[in-house]
């Protein structure tokens, strides 16, 4: 798997790094609330759980699963609501986590839908930010790392459903998508 890898981006530690400096952040900024983590299935699965044990708050976590790319490199543009989360988010201080924004179609669709339901207020915490794919206007609050426009993989985020369990943030070789 890591043959298929042209080159390394972000190791376990700097992401740690970027998970601690977020975590921090997010317990001062949200002093005092308890706010309700929507963590964004499957990619963010690994950064939910680096983020969270810096967070030094009470606070809910709830795991969403929307669907864009269904299995190729570029996004599909139509976002699917794969699995809803149960839990009442009408005046609740949300804060999402992604593994990456890119075109950023999944991240409106989500802001719109917490927004329908009444959310309070509703930030985004993301380890990867790719602004040069954006097809909406939409930011990240708290951002990990910019990453060029380039097709990675790792650390939660998948081609095809493979490398999501690479202890890194890497670049994948275009010959393994070309194939
Ligand atoms: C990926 C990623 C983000 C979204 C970002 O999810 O996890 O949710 O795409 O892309 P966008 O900004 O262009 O919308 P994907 O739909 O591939 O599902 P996954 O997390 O299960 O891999």
């Amino acid at each position: 798997m890591n043959n298929d890898i042209e080159e390394v981006l972000f190791d376990q530690d700097q992401i740690h790094q970027a998970a601690a400096r977020i975590g921090q952040q997010i317990t001062r900024d949200f002093d005092g609330h308890r706010p309700l983590f929507l963590s964004v299935l499957k990619g963010a699965y690994l950064w939910t759980a680096d983020v969270l044990r810096q967070v030094d708050l009470y606070a809910d976590l709830e795991f969403i699963k929307i669907s864009s790319y269904h299995g190729g490199v570029e996004s599909s543009d139509e976002i699917e609501l794969v699995t809803d989360i149960r839990r009442e988010v009408a005046d609740r201080d949300v804060i999402i986590l992604e593994d990456i924004v890119d075109t950023g179609q999944s991240l409106l669709f989500l802001k719109d839908l917490l927004a329908q339901r009444g959310a309070r207020s509703i930030q985004v915490a993301c380890l990867l930010d790719k602004k040069g794919g954006r097809k909406v206007d939409v930011t990240a609050d708290y951002v990990g790392f910019d990453v060029r426009n380039e097709f990675v993989v790792g650390y939660g985020l998948d081609y095809a459903e493979s490398y999501r369990n690479l202890p890194y943030v890497g670049v994948l070789k275009p010959s393994v998508y070309a194939k």
